[in-house]
């Protein structure tokens, strides 16, 4: 049964209750002034007072018929209204239902947009408006994030049929140099292909979560990334307090040195210097990471963790990164329900700052 008819059905009957209390109070009241059977005196005597005074079973007789007929008036009104006024009320949850049925069938971008006042049903709908509008964008960055996946990793592979092309053509070249280009040109898509899975995992929440101190994490990032920085003349100074959090010791260690490496490859060669903090404060531990470098502009700076996203738009052909460093550090942080903060500093560098829930004691 539908709730439009259980709706009429409820209030055809509730008019009908009310209509049959109504008449069996008029009823009681009416037998209270009308005795059983009537005896009228005459004065005098034997006259006939020419008066009609009904008794009870003629009230009865002249009111059952418009008591009945204003019963069945009632139902008709009742079930008539009831299912008018249940259409109008239920109105709103058709267009709710189709605007889901759209959304199942894959029409994102249709909105109920519900007109009237704020009530339940204008809520629900706002409610689901919402849903559809974040789902949406959710849909549009995920083929965004494919298509640019795609071109990146075509690239490595355009450039090894370049290389084999150039090769095939000339076949007396150099093959030693052909195999360290394609091999390095290999380390690339691997690295890309290596980047993409751990973006997945990260943004899929199920690792193994334990005890990490940041302060310790940072201190072995460093350790692997010193001869890198020492190759370029840089300096790194780490230093802090414990930073104790609860998260995967692989990811936070991927995080951290993704954001060292960042620190030092985009640096001044030779006269640059990074340092790496870690800190507790309150509920939250920090760590912060800062170097010196070209000055970036705000707005810029803003859109760097974006997937495939490389600030000066140069690649150097000595640390080709793959572009999704700080969008990895973003999937971890939020993988951890931490925040990441990246402000330029004035003049010169960045300063990049993750904070991270602390670890209950
Ligand atoms: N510590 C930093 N100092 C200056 N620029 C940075 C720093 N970290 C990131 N960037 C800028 O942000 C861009 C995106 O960084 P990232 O996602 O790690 O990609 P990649 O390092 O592979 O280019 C970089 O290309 C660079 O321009
Ligand atoms: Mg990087």
């Amino acid at each position: 049964m539908s709730v439009r008819l259980r709706l009429t059905l409820s209030y055809a009957g509730f008019i009908l209750l009310a209509g049959a209390l109504l008449l069996a109070v008029v009823w009681v009241f009416l037998l209270r002034y009308v005795p059983d059977a009537v005896l009228i005196a005459s004065d005098p005597p034997g006259r006939d007072p020419g008066l009609f005074v009904p008794n009870r079973s003629d009230l009865l007789r002249a009111f059952a018929p418009r008591a009945a007929a204003a019963s069945a008036f009632l139902l008709v009104f009742g079930l008539a209204g009831g299912w008018f006024l249940a259409g109008r009320m239920l109105a709103p949850l058709a267009r709710i239902t189709d605007a889901t049925r759209m959304a199942a069938s894959g029409s994102l971008s249709h909105r109920i947009r519900l007109p009237g006042r704020e009530d339940e049903f204008r809520e629900l709908a706002d409610a689901f408006d919402g849903m559809l509008a974040r789902l949406e964008a959710h849909v549009a960055e995920q083929r965004r994030f494919a298509a640019n996946a795609s071109h990146e990793l075509r690239t490595p592979l355009t450039v090894t049929q370049t290389l084999l092309d150039v090769a095939r053509r000339d076949p007396d070249r150099d093959t030693g140099q052909l195999v360290d280009r394609l091999h390095a040109v290999n380390t690339w898509a691997i690295d890309l292909t290596e980047a993409l899975l751990l973006l997945t995992r990260a943004d899929q929440r199920s690792f193994p979560r334990g005890h990490v101190d940041l302060s310790l994490v940072a201190e072995e990032a460093t350790e692997t990334l010193l001869p890198l920085a020492e190759g370029r003349g840089l300096t790194i100074e780490t230093s802090g307090d414990i930073a104790p959090t609860m998260g995967s010791h692989p990811l936070l260690l991927q995080m951290t040195t993704n954001l060292l490496h960042n620190a030092i490859v985009h640096n001044f060669p030779g006269q640059g210097a990074v340092w790496v903090r870690t800190g507790a404060r309150g509920r939250s531990v920090t760590l912060t990471v800062g170097n010196t470098g070209e000055e970036l502009a705000p707005r810029l700076v803003s859109t760097l963790a974006e997937p495939f996203r490389r600030g000066t738009g140069r690649i150097h052909a000595d640390h080709v990164g793959v572009g999704l460093g700080l969008a990895i550090v973003t999937s971890i942080t939020e993988a951890h329900d931490g925040t990441l903060t990246v402000t330029p500093r004035a003049g010169d560098g960045l300063i990049v700052t993750v904070q991270l829930p602390a670890a209950p004691s």
